[in-house]
C-alpha cells in the first residue's frame, strides 16, 4: 500500500487512525485524507500531522458522494488502497434527519467502491463499520461475525447497507476487501455529541447531563487507539473477503459511566459550577426511539487469527479521555463553533420526562 486514501480523516476515529499509522507503525506510504468537513470534521485535529509529515500526508476537501471528484483524486494520487471512515455517525441525528445518512453512508460507499474497482492495480478496500448493524441484545449473548443483521436506527440501517455493498463487490467483481464491525469508541477528538465527551464537558460546565430512559442500556466500550490498531492489523494481515468484529470486552451501563465521569470531573477540581457534586446535574430524560438495549461483541476471531488485544482498560482509557478534554478546551470551542450548538438546543428541547 503506497497511496492510501483515508476517508473521513478529519473526524474522530479517522484522525486517530492517521496519527497512529504515521507515528506508531512501519507503514511507509502516503496518506491522502479525503473529507468534506461536515459539522463533525475538523482539519485542526491533524495540524501537527500536516506540519510533521507534509511529505507523506495531504488533505483533499471532497465529498465521497461526488463521483467526479473521487475519480479525479484516485487517478491524480494513484490511490491503491482505501480505509473508509467517512460517514454520518450519530444515531440521534439519523432519527431526526435520515436522508443524509442514506446519501453519505450508502451512496458515498458505492461511489468509492466504483472508483476502486476501476483503478488499475488496486489492492485493498477496508470498510469501517459498527456493531449496531446486528441490532440489540437482551441481557445475555454476544454478536459474532455470523449474527444476522437486524439494524434498528436509520444510522445502523445505512451502515448495514454499506456493509452489504462492500461484500457484494468482493463476490461480484473480486474487489479485495476487509470489513470490521466495532463497538462504541471513546477517546481524544470525539465530537461532543456522543455520550462520553458530552458528559465530560457538560459536567465541567454545570450543564444538565441527559440520560436516556432509565440509563441501564449497555454498550461495549473500546479506547479509540485500540480500534485503530485492530484496523491496521486487519488491513495488513486479515484474510481478504473477511469480516472481523472488534470490541473492548468492557460492558457498562450508561448511568454508571455518567456517574463515574461526574466523580472524575469533580476530582479534577476544574468544574465551573457551584453544585456539591456534578451528579446533581444528572437528568433522566425521554428515551431515544428504537433505543437498542445492549451491545456486546465476541471478538475471538480477531484475537485468535491476528493476535489482537486491547491495551487500555476502561480505567486507563477514561482517565486519558477526561484529561484530554480538560487539556484541549480550545479544540472543543473550535469544533463547537459551527451549527452544532443550534442542533443540540433543538434536540434536547422538551426531552424532560
Ligand atoms: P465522525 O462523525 O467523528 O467523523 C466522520 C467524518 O466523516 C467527519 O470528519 C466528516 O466531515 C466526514 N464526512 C462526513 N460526510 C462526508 C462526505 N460526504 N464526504 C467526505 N467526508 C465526510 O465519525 P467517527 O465516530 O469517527 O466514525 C468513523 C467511522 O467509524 C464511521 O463509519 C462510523 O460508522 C464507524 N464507527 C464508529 C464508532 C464510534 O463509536 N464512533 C464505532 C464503530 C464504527
Ligand atoms: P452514543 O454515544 O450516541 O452512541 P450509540 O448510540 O452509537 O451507542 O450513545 C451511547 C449510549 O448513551 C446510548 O445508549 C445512548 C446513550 N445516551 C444518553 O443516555 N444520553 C445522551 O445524551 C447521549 C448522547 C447518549
Amino acid at each position: 500500500m503506497k497511496n492510501l486514501l483515508v476517508t473521513g480523516g478529519c473526524g474522530f476515529i479517522g484522525s486517530n487512525f492517521i496519527r497512529y499509522l504515521l507515528e506508531e507503525t512501519s507503514f511507509s506510504g502516503r496518506i491522502i485524507n479525503v473529507d468534506n468537513l461536515t459539522y463533525a470534521g475538523n482539519v485542526s485535529s491533524l495540524d501537527d500531522i500536516q506540519r510533521n509529515y507534509s511529505d507523506r500526508y495531504c488533505f483533499e476537501k471532497a465529498d465521497v458522494c461526488d463521483p467526479a471528484a473521487i475519480n479525479e483524486i484516485f487517478k491524480r494520487q494513484g490511490i491503491d488502497s482505501v480505509c473508509h471512515f467517512a460517514a454520518e455517525s450519530h444515531v440521534d441525528r439519523s432519527i431526526t434527519s435520515p436522508e443524509i445518512f442514506i446519501n453519505t453512508n450508502v451512496k458515498g460507499t458505492f461511489t468509492l467502491l466504483e472508483a476502486a474497482r476501476n483503478q488499475a492495480g488496486f489492492l485493498l478496500f477496508h470498510h469501517v463499520s459498527t456493531d449496531e448493524v446486528y441490532g440489540s441484545l437482551g441481557k445475555t449473548g454476544f454478536f459474532t461475525e455470523t449474527t444476522p443483521y437486524a439494524p434498528s436506527s436509520p444510522y445502523s440501517a445505512s451502515k448495514a447497507a454499506s456493509d452489504h455493498l462492500v461484500r457484494a463487490y468482493f463476490h461480484t467483481y473480486g474487489l479485495e476487501m476487509t470489513l470490521s464491525n466495532c463497538s462504541n469508541n471513546y477517546g481524544p477528538f470525539q465530537f461532543p455529541e456522543k455520550l462520553i465527551p458530552l458528559m465530560i464537558l457538560n459536567a465541567l460546565n454545570g450543564k444538565p447531563l441527559p440520560i436516556y430512559g432509565d440509563g441501564t442500556n449497555v454498550r461495549d466500550w473500546l479506547y479509540v487507539r485500540d480500534h485503530c490498531k485492530a484496523i491496521w492489523m486487519i488491513m495488513e494481515h486479515g484474510r481478504r473477503g473477511e469480516t472481523y468484529n472488534i470490541g473492548g470486552e468492557c460492558e457498562l451501563e450508561n448511568r454508571h459511566i455518567v456517574e463515574r465521569i461526574c466523580d472524575m470531573v469533580d476530582q479534577s477540581g476544574r468544574a465551573v459550577h457551584s453544585h456539591a457534586s456534578s451528579r446533581e446535574l444528572i437528568r433522566y430524560v425521554k428515551d431515544r426511539p428504537g433505543h437498542d438495549f445492549r451491545y456486546a461483541i465476541d471478538c475471538s476471531k480477531l484475537k485468535d487469527e491476528l493476535g489482537w488485544k486491547p491495551e487500555e482498560s476502561f480505567d486507563t482509557g477514561i482517565e486519558k479521555s477526561v484529561a484530554w478534554y480538560l487539556d484541549n478546551l480550545a479544540w472543543v470551542a473550535n469544533i463547537e463553533s459551527g451549527e452544532y450548538l443550534e442542533w443540540i438546543e433543538t434536540h434536547y428541547k422538551g426531552q424532560e420526562k
